[in-house]
């Protein structure tokens, strides 16, 4: 037995007879240019998938083979003469980095097929895609496939505390990185590398946003998240070569969290004063020295003046100057600094508050940096309006931060898919540059991109809950391009996750899509209410169960009304989109009602479009969340015998749980509207006491 989980990279033969003849015919012997780590990576693929896809060792050539009916050739047209014979070198020169042909092609009388790329990381990518349609079993002998990446930058941020091997905010077990053991490499990393690359991540963040532990009392006092600033130190960057080769033969760059205070923690300088000359020169020298070790370093994170974590406001400079002194360190290698826009505190209503401390700031941040936005206003919860930020800082590189782990979505017990959320976060029209200006049609500058805070951890299966493995999954699928059409990104991860069997596909395909809403109904009420969990220390209390009464000032329950006033007569943040969103979301009547209660107080009889009230409505949705999940769970219980038991039962173990959690949320939401309201629920469900 494996010692863990294989994932969607498992490569299952293919049973079909004639599909394998077509499949044989094409890919049963390859040649694979050789000069970088990257084709060597791709050779080591192909070795692996093909004998069990095909049932048939591949034979590797060093050049094209004469004889055979067919093959398969992977490099550049520089690598290859017979490529550059068979397909539009310059149309291979007009793809950006990443992007990639494949293409069916006769050459020399022999079928082929060839998968090529301006460069080498490209290659990797269509290689995967290539073996991704084997083992979704689609035709191959008319290829025709042309790849580009919407975003530059798609990045994975690990959230893996150094030393405790502990993930915040991750439910898939300890972290996959043994740090005090390197530079010992595992064989889970090059596994790590494999599943990223083969979505299309191009860089990954080691280390968590938080590099010091937070205050006590801090929402982040049950993690022993410090420390993590030491990876700068000369020794422990020194550890991380070897890590770094095993993503770069992926090609996927390594980047580091670092801690603003690092010239003091790090170094021994007194201040870390950005506009002090011996801090930017610490910054300098540190720069240096990490690409000395790691050539192709991408950059630094920064989590700076939030949540405990110290920045330039503690020498009463601003996010522009903090960033630039970090940012002109790593300009002359091609590095970047990331910087969060995560900071709040100061206001009442936290969500007014990324905007009004960067959008003022657009334009003065340096070319190498990058502000990285969370997806709404607030923090990851189960449904926000997006981000202001979003289309407001023309002259700014931005990335946008998702997060795959589900803090809130019900950690790693709940099935809950994030695609539908991001692909609603995607479509949403900011009018930023007029109508018709998606979300997707953001961050693809150079510069810019899309990111993720990771799921993974050291659990068989990675994610905590086998289908929470899509979530990783269709990450990568929609920062690669944001436009892909959902459905057909969940249906493939489940053919090549569970096999062909149509009812399988359809099942887990329909559970995973129905499942985002049912969480918001349980966990919210589905009228844009937020953030009642529990904030407790253990593992599966902080943010996992229901704790209404918290947290009023997200939610707004009063005796005469629930929501949050964010219009004018309120905290002003319905007025940061540009109109007509601002307009819409500032009219009672306009406002989508799955927002309603994010941007008004409203009195618990207020009525909705159907006559229903805003109480009523709240009810209703909490009930038929439970119910959506008893189905999901009877939909899942079908399938019995079907997939494999070990699959079969985790995940139904994992649904009893969410049936009981979902009742658990119901339950505690409604008495405590109902306490609030004092109006009954006309179907009499919720006990009036
Ligand atoms: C949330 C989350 C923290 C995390 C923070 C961040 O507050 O609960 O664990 O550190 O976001 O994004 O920095």
């Amino acid at each position: 037995m494996n010692e863990y989980d294989d994932c969607w990279l498992r490569y299952d033969r293919v049973a079909d007879d004639d599909r394998r003849a077509a499949y044989r015919r094409r890919c049963s012997h390859a040649y694979v240019a050789e000069k970088s780590p990257e084709c060597s990576a791709v050779r080591d693929e192909l070795r692996r998938a093909l004998p069990d896809l095909l049932g048939r060792d591949p034979h590797l050539w060093q050049h094209p083979p004469e004889t055979v009916a067919g093959f398969l050739a992977v490099g550049t047209p520089d690598d290859m003469a017979m490529i550059a014979e068979t397909v539009d070198v310059d149309e291979v020169e007009s793809l950006a980095d990443g992007g990639y042909l494949l293409r069916s092609v006769t050459w020399n009388g022999a079928d082929c097929l060839v998968v090529t790329a301006p460069t080498d990381r490209g290659l990797v990518y269509g290689t995967f895609h290539l073996l991704r349609l084997l083992s979704t079993r689609d035709p191959i002998d008319d290829l025709d496939v042309r790849e580009e990446p919407a975003h530059e930058h798609r990045l994975l941020n690990q959230w893996d505390t150094p030393f405790h091997r502990s993930v915040e905010r991750g439910y898939g077990g300890e972290s996959i990185f043994d740090w005090e053991r390197l530079p010992d490499l595992r064989e889970r990393y090059e596994d790590y590398a494999r599943l990223l690359a083969s979505v299309g991540v191009n860089g990954v963040v080691l280390n968590n946003v938080n590099t010091t532990k937070p205050p006590r009392g801090s929402a982040n006092d049950a993690f022993d998240a410090f420390e993590g600033w030491q990876l700068l130190e000369s020794g422990r960057l020194e550890d991380l070569t070897g890590l770094a080769a095993t993503f770069r033969r992926y090609g996927i760059r390594t980047y580091l969290s670092v801690n603003f205070a690092a010239p003091m923690l790090v170094g021994d300088l007194d201040t870390a004063d950005p506009l002090d000359e011996d801090v930017r020169e610490w910054w300098r020298e540190k720069a240096d020295e990490v690409y000395d070790l790691l050539p192709d370093f991408g950059g630094f994170l920064v989590k700076a003046d939030s949540e405990g974590q110290p920045g330039p406001y503690d020498y009463d400079r601003d996010h522009v100057d903090g960033a630039n002194a970090i940012a002109q360190a790593l300009e002359p290698h091609g590095g970047r600094v990331w910087w969060r826009a995560f900071v709040y505190g100061t206001h009442e209503d936290r969500a007014v508050q990324a905007y009004e401390t960067f959008e003022p700031l657009d334009g003065e941040f340096a070319d190498n940096v990058t502000v990285q936005v969370k997806n709404g206003p607030i923090d990851f919860q189960p449904r926000e309006p997006v981000s202001t930020l979003f289309g407001a800082m023309p002259e700014t590189d931005l990335g946008l931060e998702l997060q795959i782990t589900q803090e809130y979505t019900g950690q790693g017990v709940h099935a809950t898919y994030n695609l539908p959320m991001w692909k609603e976060i995607f479509e949403f029209d900011t009018h930023a540059d007029g109508p018709d200006t998606p979300v997707s049609e953001l961050f693809r500058g150079s510069g810019e991109g899309v990111v993720g805070v990771g799921n993974v951890g050291e659990d068989y299966n990675w994610t905590g809950h086998y289908l929470a493995q899509a979530n990783l999954y269709a990450f990568g699928r929609a920062a690669w391009d944001p436009d892909v059409d959902a459905h057909a990104v969940t249906e493939e991860w489940v053919r090549q996750t569970f096999g062909a069997d149509e009812t399988v596909v359809d099942t887990i395909t329909g559970i995973l899509h129905d499942s985002w809403e049912a969480c918001i109904d349980y966990e919210t009420g589905g009228l844009g209410l937020m953030h009642m969990m529990h904030n407790g220390e253990e593992y599966l209390e902080n943010h996992y169960y229901p704790s209404p009464e918290e947290w009023p000032g997200y939610h707004g329950v009063t005796e005469d009304g629930v929501g949050v006033d964010r219009t004018e007569t309120g905290s002003g943040y319905a007025e940061q989109y540009r109109d007509p969103v601002a307009e819409r979301y500032a009219s009672v009547e306009d406002c989508p009602e799955e927002l309603l209660l994010f941007f008004h107080h409203l009195p618990w009889d207020h009525e909705l479009e159907d006559g229903t009230t805003v109480v009523q409505r709240l009810y209703d949705n909490c009930f038929a969340g439970v119910e959506e999940v008893r189905r999901l769970r009877a939909r899942w219980r079908d399938l019995e015998g079907r997939i494999d038991e070990r699959r079969f039962r985790h995940v139904s173990e994992r649904f009893d749980e969410q049936v009981a959690q979902a009742e658990r949320w119901r339950d505690v939401l409604t008495e405590y509207f109902y306490e609030h309201s004092g109006i009954p629920d006309e179907r009499g469900r919720v006990p009036a006491e």
